[in-house]
């Protein structure tokens, strides 16, 4: 019971990764509220799902009111939710991009502007962003996403600095996933998985479980002393 006590909000919760991290937190004590704009794929003792689009900013704020009045607190947040939009660059339309930079970035922003600062607070928490692969090495027909996936990494350390202000104690980390089998690799062809597959020391794609345990150490009073470092889950990509 690595979370007993602790109160964690899972953006993209309803599904995929975020599905996997939320069961896993409950499983670990914690109480876990799964917001997402889809609805819930599964149920699980402990696991909320809250219905949130975390590009709607005043929803977002509505959200973090109603968790801190019915839970009194959040010790931890995974900004989870993402998505993908992709195209060369020569053929991103202003919708694809600005899609992405809205749920990817913005969506990101808009809650921990709320949630930071009552974890600040609130005498301490832990703020897990999850990255990509992508966002360190970059990828052909996702200039997009990549720029959001390295956005992540930027507000990772500056948010690691500014929410320990004043003995602040919150710990601000990213996960860097590489090629997971979820319903976000549906329209990448197979034989480009392959490839990815044989781009890692492990020989294989990641599986949820293994993105959600590394989730769960960030999360939890184990990674005590680990602030504003990138953490990479991916097999050994292109080391
Ligand atoms: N699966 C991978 O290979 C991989 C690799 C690296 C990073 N990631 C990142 O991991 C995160 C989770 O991805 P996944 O693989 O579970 O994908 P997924 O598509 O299975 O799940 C994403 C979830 O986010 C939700 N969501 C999308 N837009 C939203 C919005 N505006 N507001 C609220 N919820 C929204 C969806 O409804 C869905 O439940 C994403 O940020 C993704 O970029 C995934």
């Amino acid at each position: 019971m690595r979370l007993e006590g602790k109160v964690a909000v899972v953006t993209g919760g309803a599904r995929g990764l975020g599905q996997a991290m939320a069961e896993l937190f409950a499983k670990e004590g914690a109480k876990v509220i799964a917001a997402d704009m889809g609805a819930m794929g599964y149920e699980a003792e402990n696991v909320e799902g809250y219905s949130l689009n975390v590009t709607d900013g005043e929803g977002c704020k509505k959200f973090f009111d109603y968790v801190v009045e019915k839970y009194g607190k959040i010790d931890i947040l995974v900004n989870n939710a993402g998505i993908t939009r992709d195209a060369l660059t020569r053929k991103m339309s202003d919708e694809q991009w600005d899609l992405v930079i809205d749920v990817n970035l913005k969506g990101v922003f808009n809650l921990t502007r709320h949630i930071g600062p009552h974890m600040q607070a609130n005498g301490g928490g832990s703020i897990i962003n999850i990255s990509s692969v992508v966002g360190v090495f970059g990828n052909i027909g996702q200039a997009n996403y990549a720029a959001t996936k390295s956005g992540l990494i930027g507000l990772t350390k500056t948010w690691a600095k500014e929410f320990a202000l004043k003995g602040g104690n919150v710990r601000v980390n990213a996960i860097a996933p590489g090629y997971t089998m979820t319903d976000i690799l549906k329209t990448v062809p197979q034989e480009l998985l392959d490839g990815f597959a044989k781009q890692t020391m492990l020989g294989r794609l990641g599986q949820p479980h293994e993105i959600a345990e590394a989730t769960l150490f960030l999360a939890g009073d184990e990674s005590s002393y680990i602030t504003g470092q990138v953490l990479s889950v991916d097999g050994g990509m292109r080391l």
